[in-house]
């Protein structure tokens, strides 16, 4: 019996008799030799099949084969230099799995809409696989970071009573005689765990009935969320800087084949250092407005505003201090100028926006209640929320990170809806 292997581990079988179990990507003739390019999800391989023998059966399977059509080779693992990805098989077996009758993503350009409409299929494509394969490592990253930092990992519900990010993106849904919402982040239930076990995280899926049509914009989107008790802005600041740097470090090690694919110059990646520049929010406004943008104290930024700051820095920044209106009812205000708050923006460099939002939280009993009014919060719901204040309150601080921001940002890519399997986008959710 022949050994069943990956692509991806390839170079460990140079000489050696192997099984490969894939789709046909593509194929061409050249003289006697026809070439197959065959994928299994972790790579693609060169199959090459010689001068006819056997009365010419392999020629006559390679005749019949189409694209996306399913196969098993078998055959010898040579070193090439010529061929993609270094090695190639010789074939001396090809057993047809499944003609694939008329794949409709052909190699001819396709619109992005009608590769949306087919994202099931979409999902076999090259790049649409280094972008993914890129995303599990980012993941994963992600994961050692918290996992070797100390950090517990606590799962928060997906089925809540109550907002995090403001009512306006609520997604309604109907708890048996009562009504919830879909999570829009998992922070208030990581305040309770980051008092019950010091520092948390919680990694999950987060909706937002965003009507947003943007690059930037996913209305089921991944977050990870750390959350520490008596840590203050600067912890978090902090932080959030290690994490990015370890990320970096990490998919720019496990993943140059990717980024190629991706044709991603990593070099701007590569000059991150920390500290990150740091702005506090009424400087970040002065600045924009020197490079000649509308903007005005206490509005919030908007995605041109976000580009403009970071090309300003050609690294991620930091932004704080921002006004109280703009920002959620839990952040904590400024000592010295309670107008503002103590929130923290990452932006992204190279213009790809926020990346991470966050800052240190209200720890005052009276406070945080003051503003569940204020913000016409219904208190029934927030009652567990105020509990936190009054047995055992300390400062502390978290922020969250978009899985599929950073991503974006990662592989540079022009839109979000490509960095995720099946994006959720506003009125689209087929397939
Ligand atoms: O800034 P946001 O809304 O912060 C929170 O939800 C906090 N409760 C997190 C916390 O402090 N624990 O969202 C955090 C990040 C953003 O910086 C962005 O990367 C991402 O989540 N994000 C989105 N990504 C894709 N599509 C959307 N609609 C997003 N909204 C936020
Ligand atoms: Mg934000």
């Amino acid at each position: 019996m022949t050994k069943w292997i990956y692509i991806e581990d390839i170079a460990s079988y140079e000489d050696q008799d192997v099984e490969i179990r894939g789709w046909l990507y593509n194929k061409r003739s050249c003289g006697k030799i026809r070439f197959l390019l065959v994928r299994d999800g972790t790579g693609i391989i060169q199959a090459t099949l010689f001068t006819p023998e056997k009365e010419g059966l392999l020629f006559q399977k390679y005749d019949q084969l189409t694209q996306e059509s399913s196969l098993i080779v078998r055959g010898k693992v040579k070193k090439d230099n010529r061929a993609p990805g270094g090695y190639e098989l010789e074939v001396q077996n090809l057993d047809i799995i499944q003609i694939a009758q008329d794949y409709p993503i052909t190699p001819k350009e396709h619109s992005t809409s009608f590769l949306m409409e087919h994202r099931h299929l979409w999902l076999r494509s090259q790049k649409q696989n280094a972008i993914l394969q890129i995303r599990a490592t980012l993941i994963n990253a992600i994961r050692n970071f918290f996992d070797d930092r100390g950090f517990r990992l606590m799962d928060t519900p997906i089925l809540t009573p109550s907002a995090c990010e403001g009512t306006t993106t609520l997604f309604e849904t109907q708890y048996f005689d009562q009504k919830a919402y879909l999570s829009q982040s998992g922070q208030l239930y990581n305040e309770a765990t980051a008092m019950a076990f010091g520092k948390v995280y919680c990694f999950g899926p987060t909706f937002r009935a965003e009507r947003s049509k943007t690059r930037r914009h996913l209305i089921e989107f991944w977050m990870v969320e750390p959350e520490i008790a008596y840590a203050v802005l600067e912890d978090i600041i902090e932080l959030s800087e290690d994490l990015l740097l370890f990320i970096i470090e990490r998919v720019l090690e496990k993943r140059k084949n990717e980024l190629d694919i991706l044709e991603r110059d990593t070099a701007p990646l590569e000059k991150i250092r920390k500290p990150f520049p740091r702005v506090k929010y009424d400087e970040a406004v002065k600045r924009i407005k020197e490079k000649g943008l509308d903007i005005k104290w206490g509005e919030d930024f908007g995605a041109p505003h976000e580009t403009c700051l970071s090309d300003i820095f050609d690294s991620p920044v930091c932004v704080t201090h921002f006004p109280a209106k703009i920002k959620a009812f839990y952040m904590q205000p400024d000592e010295k100028k309670p107008e503002v708050v103590l929130g923290l923006d990452v932006l992204a460099s190279e213009g790809y926006g926020e990346l991470i939002g966050g800052g240190q939280r209200i720890h005052d009993p009276n406070l945080i209640q003051q503003k569940i009014k204020e913000h016409n919060l219904p208190r029934e719901a927030y009652e567990w929320y105020i509990d936190l204040r009054k047995y055992g309150s300390v400062p502390h601080s978290g922020f969250g990170l978009g899985i599929e921001r950073t991503l974006a940002w990662l592989c540079k890519i022009s839109h979000i809806r490509q960095t995720i399997p099946f994006p959720r986008l506003l009125y689209k959710i087929y397939p």
